[in-house]
């Protein structure tokens, strides 16, 4: 089994305080940062982009897990890297050439994460496998935080977990949206290795919240 990663997503944060939110996230075992830009376009609503990189990247060393809601990615790819990006996701509904944005990330030196939404097969992804570090499967529709987790989407991550370790190869499985203290073990249990969630650690104590999610994935670091 893979090892698991958690990643908070600051989709939730309060921005003005968000390099000390994030901070909070470390300090409660959290490796990654999950950064939701969105255009809208692709999703109705609207984020933040290379300058809020940009500058939380001098804050943190945490690996930046950047969550490409754009229509068209491929423009955005090299000014996210340079942004300080360290896995790059972008959505396979977005794109008319999936195998251009892997090129481009690559072409960065950053890794690939490639995204589903939940009414997106999973066998869409099955040619891009071999040149992905990562899959995102959607268990909620893109777009915003704090809704309800997708029932059918544990059906979803089984399907993904068995086909890549089929495959043989080394690719994580991220989840994305309504994961809770009461969802997470369903996404576990069907084989999600990177967890993502927003409401879940920003609403309330940051730092108390991820904790309780290092714990509850044994990624909590030793003391000392
Ligand atoms: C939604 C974003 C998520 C969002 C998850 O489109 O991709 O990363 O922040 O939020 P929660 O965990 O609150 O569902
Ligand atoms: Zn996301």
């Amino acid at each position: 089994m893979s090892q698991y990663y958690f990643a908070p997503s600051i989709l939730s944060a309060d921005f003005n305080r968000l390099g000390e939110q994030i901070a909070q996230t470390k300090e409660g075992g959290a490796q990654y940062v999950h950064i939701d830009v969105m255009d809208g376009v692709f999703v109705p609503n609207l984020t933040f982009g290379m300058p809020v990189i940009k500058s939380i990247r001098s804050e943190t060393d945490l690996v930046f897990d950047v969550h490409l809601m754009v229509q068209t990615p491929r423009k955005l790819i090299e000014r996210i890297a340079l942004a300080g990006a360290d896995i790059i996701t972008f959505h396979i509904e977005a794109t008319d050439d999936p195998g251009a944005c892997i090129a481009a990330i690559h072409e960065q030196g950053k890794k690939v994460g490639l995204a589903l939404k939940p009414s997106t097969p999973i066998e869409a992804a099955v040619p891009y496998l071999q040149r992905i570090d990562m899959l995102l499967v959607m268990t909620v529709e893109p777009g915003y935080g704090g809704q309800k987790y997708i029932d059918a989407s544990t059906q979803r991550i089984r399907q993904a977990r068995r086909i890549v370790d089929e495959s043989g190869l080394d690719v994580d499985i991220e989840v994305d949206g309504g994961i809770t203290r009461d969802t997470i073990d369903i996404v576990t249990d069907a084989g999600a290795n990177v967890i993502v969630a927003g409401s879940a650690v920003y609403r309330g104590d940051a730092c108390e919240n991820t904790r309780w999610f290092a714990e509850h994935l044994g990624i909590l670091p030793e003391e000392g």
